[in-house]
């Protein structure tokens, strides 16, 4: 089996700090974002691995290289233009050829392994396998409808979800994908949904099953979830990198990269990555902070990068 992970995405959510540093190379409690990826993908005994890269290519290239530092062999496949994840897992079809794999989502953070999914999926001989979870509110997410652990019904974003499980970043699959692919039409967001994907499977008569994931979950896009993934990883501990240069009290949940300098009042909930140099005459409260940031009074809920301020 072979990784594939979706990593071309802008980052959006998380400018300024995401035009300086791509979104897969954010630390996260101290590690890569995309190291998180690997860890699961080696869990479950995969180690060729693509990441489907996009304006962040060069950056992801020279950051990951061969993927040694990280214990797994990366290829590297670019998606031309964003138009959604079904047309991104295209990208991966040379790499993968008649092997079945796993599709990672590049922000996605969970804090239990995944390996007993990959296991169900070659011992059932399915032809998907798709995390799904218990949500309170799906509406923002694809909605499974399920009898047993057969998916027998998918929707992207339902407006009146008939289901609370939500697909949840992670999904396995035999060849029959590639089949499904040439006929997708876009979605009303004009999208390649990899929901409508699987809708295409299922309607095929193919054996598409979900795994229920119990865990925690994180998707890393925003400066909430980054802080809140940031927080939980860390139990609320901080996290201080190497030759920092710290004059601030600090608060709860800080992470503080390598070589960062930082002068503030009190420090909290906030992660400022390697090398900033921060002077902050007031208190640093729920920021991401990165490059030379100088601010006179508090700051407060900022992602930051120098004098862009978002
Ligand atoms: C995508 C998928 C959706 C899935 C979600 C998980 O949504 O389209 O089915 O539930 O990821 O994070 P997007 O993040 O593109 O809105």
């Amino acid at each position: 089996m072979k990784g594939v992970i979706l990593a071309a995405g802008k980052g959006t959510r998380l400018y300024p700090v995401t035009r300086h540093i791509a979104k897969p190379l954010l630390p996260i409690a101290g590690r890569l974002t995309l190291d998180y990826a690997f860890e699961q993908l080696k869990g479950m005994g995969i180690t060729e691995v693509c990441v489907v890269v996009g304006e962040n290519e060069n950056a992801i290239r020279e950051a990951l290289g061969d993927g040694s530092e990280y214990g797994v062999e990366l290829h590297y496949s670019r998606q031309i233009e964003p138009k959604g994840l079904a047309h991104a897992v295209g990208f991966a079809k040379d790499f993968v050829g008649d092997d079945s794999f796993v599709l990672y989502l590049g922000d996605a953070v969970y804090d239990r392994s995944l390996a007993e999914f990959a296991k169900k999926f070659e011992e059932s001989g399915c032809a998907n396998l798709n995390l799904v979870m218990w949500v309170e509110d799906p509406r923002r997410f694809g909605v499974a409808n399920l009898e047993g652990d057969r998916i027998v019904k998918l929707v992207e974003k339902p407006q009146e979800p008939e289901s609370n499980y939500a697909m949840a970043g992670m999904y396995i699959f035999g060849p029959q994908i590639w089949s499904v692919l040439p006929d997708l039409q876009p979605s009303a967001r004009g999208e390649y949904e990899i929901t409508d994907a699987i809708q295409t499977l299922v309607d095929r008569g193919e054996d598409v099953r979900a795994g229920i994931y119990e865990g925690n979950w994180f998707d890393t896009g925003t400066l909430d979830s980054y802080l809140e993934t940031t927080a939980f990883l860390l139990n609320s501990q901080s996290l201080m990198g190497h030759e920092v240069a710290l004059n601030a009290p600090i608060g709860s949940s800080v992470v503080i990269g390598d070589r960062a300098i930082v002068n503030a009042g009190l420090i909290e909930d906030s992660a400022i990555l390697p090398g900033a140099k921060v002077n902050v005459n007031g208190t640093i409260r729920h920021c991401l902070l990165a490059g030379t940031v100088n601010h006179d009074g508090d700051l407060e809920n900022a992602i930051f990068w120098g004098d862009e301020r978002n």
